[in-house]
């Protein structure tokens, strides 16, 4: 049985990016801390708050503002009046609940903070307090932007392949796509590249990965950071070692889950493909329709999710449910990929569903879309080797034949078994990673221990 350390005076207030992908592992974070006695206050926008389900209720929960209350972020003009917007009224709100906790006696020892809300370390350092980043996307991804911000690679790019230092060699489609898009949209990128304009200052640089997954660019960024430490995969304990029982939620909406278990549950083991594109992707109509088709066609099983914004775009007359496929809106991700009946993962590559497709032993088919996906599957193919990437067409569609082709090599070749092979060892080093002794764990209670002994 693990010691808990004794960490019950520490308090931490950790600031979550109203976003799914963000709020997931950021919880997940904050909950393995608590397993270790901290005192989390949780705080997210007064827009995101209602979305928030399943934060255990020892967690308290505060909310500041991101000047967009009632309808969050769409009730922004733009991406920049947004990040404006909440840049300054985010600072504004949480300089007033530091002083509402400090005036009622609430000691705050350490901010933790997503770095999409970089602003709160200067906040935090105004304080006095500790200031903790959240990097929740990969590391390879925020080492990019972070040579973008410090000049070492230049936007627009110019170039068709980059070499940077401790990374794979690149081609520009394996580049966040923010670094392609940015003559049209500089603001994208200028936020991305934000996060790091001060990350020189932060007391911590947590990172959502594990050391045996990342350890180039992990030993390669401490040099740099020497209190960069990575403390992920940020997965309940459930999916991983198991080690906390109660550790079966995963932050925020579930729904239609028991419907797709009892589907999964008649097919036989390993016969399944799993298709997601995570909480904020959005297809074409016709990319809809090769989807629709190459996954009937196919000789496997489906279960996509199709959120409900996006059903319309499905096919006239596709059927949601058959003895062949379920089409649900939502569902327990985690849940699916951990049931035995699914062969592969059609993903988005965001990063979450990166990781926990790793975690979970499930070889993949990249379709990335945007932002950090392309760099994520350029990783999952070409280094962690646990899967392919679709090819597109010149109109930049995956077609059905090639969805087809992807699904017959990862469910039924031998390349594809070497796939689920390196997919299971990574999930075993993953269990190991936060288990007792293991990397992300042993980085978890030095950071604890650092907070507390600051206390004495
Ligand atoms: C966003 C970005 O798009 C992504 O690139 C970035 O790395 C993180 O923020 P998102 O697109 O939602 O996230 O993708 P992803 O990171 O994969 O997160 C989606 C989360 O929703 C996962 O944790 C997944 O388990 C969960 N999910 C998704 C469900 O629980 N049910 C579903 O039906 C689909």
């Amino acid at each position: 049985m693990e010691k808990k350390i004794i960490a019950k005076r520490v308090h931490c207030l950790v600031l979550a990016y109203p976003l799914q992908g963000h709020i997931n592992p950021i919880l997940q974070f904050s909950k393995l801390l608590q397993h270790q006695g901290v005192r989390i206050t949780m705080v997210t926008t007064r827009f995101f708050y209602k979305n928030l389900q399943n934060v255990p209720s020892s967690i308290a929960l505060e909310t500041i503002s991101d000047g967009f209350d009632k309808d969050g972020p769409t009730g922004a003009s733009s991406h920049k009046a947004y990040i404006d917007r909440s840049c300054q009224v985010g600072s504004e709100t949480f300089v007033h609940l530091l002083h509402k906790l400090s005036a009622s006696g609430d000691h705050v020892d350490c901010v933790i903070y997503d770095s999409f809300f970089h602003w709160a370390l200067d906040v935090a350092k105004r304080f006095g307090i500790i200031g903790a980043v959240f990097l929740t996307q990969n590391m390879a991804v925020n080492s990019i932007y972070y040579h973008v911000h410090l000049g070492n690679l230049q936007v627009p790019l110019t170039q068709q392949e980059f070499s940077l230092p401790a990374l794979p060699k690149l081609q520009l489609e394996d580049m966040p796509s923010f670094l392609l898009t940015y003559v049209e949209d500089p603001c994208l990128l200028d936020f991305f590249v934000d996060q790091f304009s001060n990350i020189d200052k932060a007391d911590w640089v947590l990172c959502n990965t594990f050391y045996e997954l990342d350890n180039e660019i992990a030993s390669w960024i401490k040099k740099i950071w020497p209190k960069f430490r990575t403390i992920g995969p940020n997965i309940p304990s459930m999916f991983l070692d198991k080690q906390y029982i109660d550790d079966q939620d995963y932050g925020v909406a579930q729904f239609n889950y028991e419907e797709c278990i009892e589907w999964l549950d008649d097919k036989p083991k390993g016969s399944v493909v799993y298709v997601s594109f995570g909480s904020l992707a959005t297809l074409g109509e016709e990319q809809m329709e090769e989807l629709a088709y190459g996954l009937r066609e196919s000789s496997s099983y489906f279960l996509w999710v199709v959120r409900a914004s996006e059903q319309i775009k499905l096919p006239n007359f596709f059927e949601k449910k058959s003895e062949k496929g379920l089409i649900v809106t939502w569902c327990c991700q985690l849940k699916v990929l951990a049931h035995q009946a699914i062969g592969c993962f059609v993903t988005h590559c965001g990063w979450n569903s990166t990781l926990e497709s790793l975690c979970l032993g499930v070889p993949i088919i990249a379709i990335p879309h945007w932002s950090d996906q392309s760099t994520n599957a350029k990783l999952m193919v070409d280094v962690w080797k646990v899967g392919i990437r679709a090819v597109v067409d010149e109109k930049k569609i995956v077609r059905r034949e090639a969805l087809k082709h992807c699904i017959k090599e990862i469910m039924a070749s031998e390349k594809g078994k070497v796939m689920k092979s390196n997919a299971i060892q990574w999930k075993t080093l993953a269990i190991r990673a936060v288990g007792e002794g293991g990397s992300s764990h042993e980085n978890i209670i030095e950071f604890i221990n650092e907070l507390l002994h600051l206390q004495i």
